[in-house]
């Protein structure tokens, strides 16, 4: 792969930072005029929406999830062998078709409208989602190819990728991420097959109230039928993945998307982790799709956190390692082997405080900064904690304070080095967010 130095400019809130870079060519690049981004070898305006980062540019294209012997590739397989071989046809062909080679680059209606999520909905906003401009951005879950992959006829798929979302920075949350999405339809004849007497039995009922347990539109035995599947089959993945032992919970949930909703929640070190979001399909959605005459279930999954769990992976950032002590670790003929990941060693742990006054004339999330802190400390930084807020009790200023915790995942960082950094961040931040660094 070739590489480059040049200038981008870097847009945060109103400002434009010119800044310099070095990245690979294959994955983006600006044009001449500055008001275009070529992603993917496609190419794309920029606007006053455009909240992408380079630290996120330079990661797509990555596919951690199909690269060969990496954990996260170890774990999708494992979850597409086991729908191939839990769901097949009458001569044992597997009836899941699978999708892992799709852009991230969706548009807005992908996103949210295809899936009836509010326009005021804060899932949309910009301090939560990373835009390319304000029609199209890097998508925020693998649900948006749902509509796509149902009008196009397709009735049982798995949609396998990587997901971006402005979050917090600790151990567990990285702005990227990756998903398996899956979504199942059935007609009547499907459903009710191995029911005795089930020619009374029905998908759909004509002036229904939507419940707790279901919608409007559906038979309560449908909606009954496809929750006990869908439940089924996740809670024998999580112990085809873990081993029985393990302990889950189900938590109702709700989602624009599916009615009624549940999360399934896995216990780790002394904590219930969300490990996916599932439940049955708005049939709003399968109408709009052209298969309003089918029910069906949907379900969307992490994969980080099933092989941070599975793995003894201590650290979300350990994934877009390319530190041979840890990926050799995966290497294995095997992806059904008990691997435990053994930390390779332990560098130390460095924290400075950061606090700013917060701009009084425009608008400031915490996200917009721990962006800024990406883009400058790289995986530098371990995590970012909101300490506290002060409000000023005569000018009513208002300001944060952050702890941040520098810690390199394959070498001791440097006192000079983290001061630097931490210098820059303080500088960028006034520059970039208006704020005013408390001394
Ligand atoms: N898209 C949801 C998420 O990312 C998960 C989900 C998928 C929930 C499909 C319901 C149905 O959190």
């Amino acid at each position: 792969m070739t590489s480059q130095w040049l200038w981008m400019y870097a847009k945060v809130g109103r400002c434009n930072l010119r800044v310099l870079i070095k990245r690979s060519l294959s994955t983006a690049t600006r044009t001449e005029t500055g008001n275009e981004l070529i992603l993917l070898d496609r190419k794309y305006s920029i606007d006053k929406w455009t909240n992408i980062t380079e630290n996120i540019i330079s990661k797509v294209g990555r596919n951690l999830h199909v690269t060969p012997h990496h954990p996260l590739s170890h774990i999708r397989q494992r979850i597409v062998n086991y729908f191939y071989m839990q769901f097949h046809n009458r001569i044992g062909s597997p009836i899941f078709s699978v999708y892992d080679n799709i852009s991230p680059i969706v548009s807005v209606d992908q996103n949210f409208d295809s899936l009836l999520v509010p326009k005021d909905h804060p899932s949309r906003q910009r301090s939560e989602c990373y835009y390319i401009n304000h029609d199209t951005l890097l998508r925020s879950h693998c649900t948006a190819h749902q509509k796509d992959f149902i009008s196009m006829g397709l009735n049982n798929f798995l949609v396998i990728g990587d997901v971006y979302r402005r979050d917090e920075i600790d151990n567990r949350h990285y702005p990227i991420f990756h998903q398996v999405d899956a979504v199942r339809l059935c007609t009547a004849d499907e459903l009710f097959q191995n029911v005795n007497n089930s020619h009374d039995l029905k998908l759909f009922e004509h002036r229904g109230v939507e419940t707790n347990e279901k919608q409007a539109c559906h038979s309560l035995e449908a909606t009954k039928m496809m929750e006990h599947e869908l439940k089924n089959a996740l809670t024998g993945l999580a112990e085809t993945l873990f081993g029985s032992e393990l302990k889950c919970r189900w938590v109702e949930q709700y989602f624009p998307f599916t009615h009624p909703s549940w999360e399934l929640e896995v216990y780790h070190q002394d904590e219930w982790l969300e490990v996916l979001g599932c439940g049955i399909m708005r049939q709003q959605i399968l109408q709009n799709s052209g298969a309003g005459e089918r029910i069906g279930w949907a379900f969307g999954l992490g994969l980080e956190r099933l092989a941070m769990h599975l793995y003894d992976i201590p650290n979300i950032r350990l994934f877009w390692s390319n530190d041979s002590g840890f990926l050799n670790q995966f290497k294995v003929e095997d992806i059904n082997a008990t691997i435990k990941y053994k930390p390779i060693s332990i560098y130390p742990q460095c924290k400075n405080d950061i606090s700013f006054w917060l701009p009084e004339d425009r608008s400031y999330s915490s996200n917009d900064f721990y962006d800024l802190v990406r883009e400058i400390g790289g995986d530098r930084v371990e995590q970012v904690i909101f300490k506290d807020e002060f409000v000023h009790p005569e000018s009513k200023r208002v300001s944060h304070c952050y702890s941040i915790i520098y810690r390199h995942m394959e070498r001791t960082l440097s006192k000079r080095e983290v001061n630097n950094v931490h210098k820059l961040i303080g500088k960028t931040a006034q520059e970039q967010l208006n704020v005013t660094v408390r001394a």
